[in-house]
């Protein structure tokens, strides 16, 4: 199934009334579309990881409140702004760490109050513009990125990635897996080690899969094996996309992705982060300020065990995410181009770029 962009992991349902996602919690054994009508399915979703993703969750949250918005076309303006508020809070509390979500919320919740005097209906229509207009230029900012990181890659390289950031994560292409789909589409070729990503395993599920669908040569390994494979000179750069990227370049991804970093820099192999600069926020002045998602520790001991694999009395700690500093950051691949120390400067001047794009001007 896809939508008018030839994409497939979140449409508009049944007239344009719901959101259709596929549920990414069940990959890769069963493709199935879940479709989001009431703001709880839609908060579960995203909580639940059965959309996921920094690019994505944005795209879907920008669908989800249209559909809300729909969902009150009858009501007079003031009532209809003030639902819209507080729905819009409450979906954006379902996921901290991922910018890409209030970022999403915030635009077409500034997409409303901009267009406030006209009717309810005529404001519902603009907001279902503008989701699509938020995807559409997400095929175009990872078509962008891919371009941008394959100029850093040669043909044959070993690449080792962590967690997936890859198409469903995002629209077409992905972020840190654009270069390799659109390596391929021009006849290069990459060996992949596709760290298995605990505890939800989205390496193992998501990138191991879309690779392999992919043609990409791809071979799935568990995070603690990623020292021996980078000793062993199997892989040329580490990929990885991001979720909140500091004004300084410390970023934020998936647990795990400081370790791979830390693990790059012993072994002189460069670590790229890739993704939009809607994930770029310059509020946080460092990785400090990033409040890091902590989750169940279901995740950790049961979830994708017949059995729990420790006792039920034993504590965990499950952080959904970790940061990278920035030292360990070889380049920022974005939309705008490839952002390189110091961050201060190269990211500002790309959020510049876009900012710019966004009122309309034209960007090279
Ligand atoms: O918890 P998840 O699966 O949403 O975490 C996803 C990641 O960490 C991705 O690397 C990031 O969102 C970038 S996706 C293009």
């Amino acid at each position: 199934m896809t939508n008018e962009f030839g994409t497939e992991n979140v449409l508009l349902g049944k007239e344009e009334k719901s959101v259709l996602i596929i549920d990414q919690t069940k990959l890769p054994n069963v493709t199935e579309y879940l479709e989001l009508e009431t703001l709880k399915q839609m908060y579960d979703a995203i909580f639940e990881l059965k959309v996921r993703g920094a690019p994505a969750i944005g795209i879907c949250a920008a669908y989800c409140y249209y559909c809300l918005a729909k969902a009150k076309e009858e009501k007079p303006m003031e009532l209809f702004e003030k639902e819209m508020g507080e729905e819009k809070e409450y979906l954006n509390s379902s996921r901290p760490t991922a910018v890409n979500l209030s970022w999403a919320l915030n635009r077409m919740e500034r997409t409303l109050l901009a267009n406030r005097e006209k009717s309810v209906p005529e404001v519902v229509e603009i907001l279902k513009q503008e989701a699509k207009k938020i995807q559409r230029e997400d095929i175009e900012m990872c078509r962008k990125i891919s371009e941008y990181g394959l100029s850093l890659l040669k043909d044959g390289d070993g690449i080792l990635t962590h967690c997936n950031a890859g198409p469903l994560a995002t629209s077409k292409y992905g972020t840190a897996l654009g270069p390799l789909f659109l390596g391929k589409e021009k006849g290069m070729n990459f060996h992949v080690f596709a760290d298995e990503t605990r505890p939800l395993l989205q390496g193992a599920r998501l990138t191991s899969y879309e690779l392999h669908k992919g043609g990409i040569d791809v071979t799935l390994i568990c995070d603690n094996m990623a020292s021996i494979v980078m000793k062993n000179g199997w892989v040329q750069a580490c990929l990885v996309g991001c979720d909140r990227i500091a004004e300084n370049g410390d970023t934020a991804n998936k647990i795990g992705t400081s370790g791979v970093a830390i693990l790059a820099k012993h072994y002189g192999i460069p670590f790229y982060v890739l993704g939009p600069t809607s994930t770029i926020d310059l509020t946080c002045k460092t990785g400090d300020d990033i409040v890091i998602e902590q989750r169940s520790m279901e995740e950790i001991k049961s979830k994708f065990y017949k059995e729990p694999m420790a006792l039920d009395e034993v504590k965990c700690y499950n952080p959904a995410f970790d940061v990278t500093d920035h030292n360990l950051i070889s380049a920022i691949v974005t939309e705008y181009g490839i952002c390189r120390a110091p961050y201060e400067v190269s990211l500002a001047e790309a959020k510049r770029k876009s900012a710019l794009q966004i009122d309309g001007n034209v960007v090279q």
